[in-house]
């Protein structure tokens, strides 16, 4: 159930992107949304944010879309930023139109670099975001790297060492766990996320990350049937998959 217990509905459907108050109440009129199968008599009244309100008030006979405290898992596409300040099409513009209007927006959990796929979450929930990026929780990322060069054999222990410096930082990483799957493949699994992090630690011995792509994030794993450029609403249960 969303947090926002409720609101006045032209306000509700003005934050979803359905239009400015005066065009909701003008859609209300036409009988565009339907409350309960019955056209909307005064659009200034508080409706309860309840889980099922979206299949009981329809917009052109379509369920409302997702309510406020919305996280969507992404399967991000290779060549998309996350970044406001980066050229080129950005993760947002993979969500429907009217998804793009709303407010509080959508804002990505943590960031994926343009030329990194994978898992990526999406929310217009604040408090939910803070926790999945909070250093104090140490949700684990976990990443699938293709690299240029086969590797040393140091690489599992200087990662898992706690004493890893990278350029230009003062602290130390904390422990990294590298499973080896081959020669230049490896699963990195870490739990800050620091600028360029997975790209930053192989160069920091001696490699260069060739592709790279989020698998999971915390218990969450990438879903196989999420083909790139897709995303899904996520539920309670799977959005404590997350932090179980
Ligand atoms: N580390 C990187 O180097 N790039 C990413 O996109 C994520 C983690």
């Amino acid at each position: 159930m969303s947090k926002l217990q409720n609101m006045r509905l032209d306000k509700l459907l003005a934050n979803l992107g359905y239009g400015s108050r005066r065009e909701i109440a003008m859609l209300a009129q036409t009988g565009r949304f339907l409350l309960d199968g019955a056209r909307i008599a005064r659009v200034d009244e508080r409706i309860a944010l309840s889980d099922d309100l979206p299949t009981r008030l329809t917009y052109l006979g379509e369920e409302l879309d997702p309510l406020p405290g919305c996280v969507v898992m992404m399967h991000k596409p290779l060549g998309v930023t996350c970044s406001h300040k980066e050229a080129g099409e950005r993760v947002y513009a993979l969500l429907p139109d009217r998804w793009q209007r709303r407010d509080p927006p959508f804002s990505t959990v943590g960031r994926l670099d343009k030329e990194t796929s994978g898992l990526l979450l999406l929310t217009d929930d604040g408090a939910f975001l803070h926790n999945v990026i909070s250093p104090k929780r140490n949700i684990a990322k976990k990443y699938r790297a293709t690299l240029d060069r086969p590797l040393r054999g140091d690489e599992v222990a200087l990662f898992a060492a706690g004493t890893m410096m990278l350029e230009g930082e003062k602290t130390p990483l904390l422990p990294a766990v590298l499973e080896v799957a081959s020669e230049r493949e490896a699963v990195l699994t870490i739990t800050e996320g620091r600028y360029h992090q997975v790209r930053r630690m192989f160069a920091a011995v001696g490699n260069h990350v060739v592709s790279l792509h989020r698998e999971a994030i915390g218990g969450l794993v990438l879903p196989d049937h999420l083909e790139p450029g897709e995303f899904m609403v996520m539920d309670e249960a799977e959005k404590a998959i997350i932090f179980g």
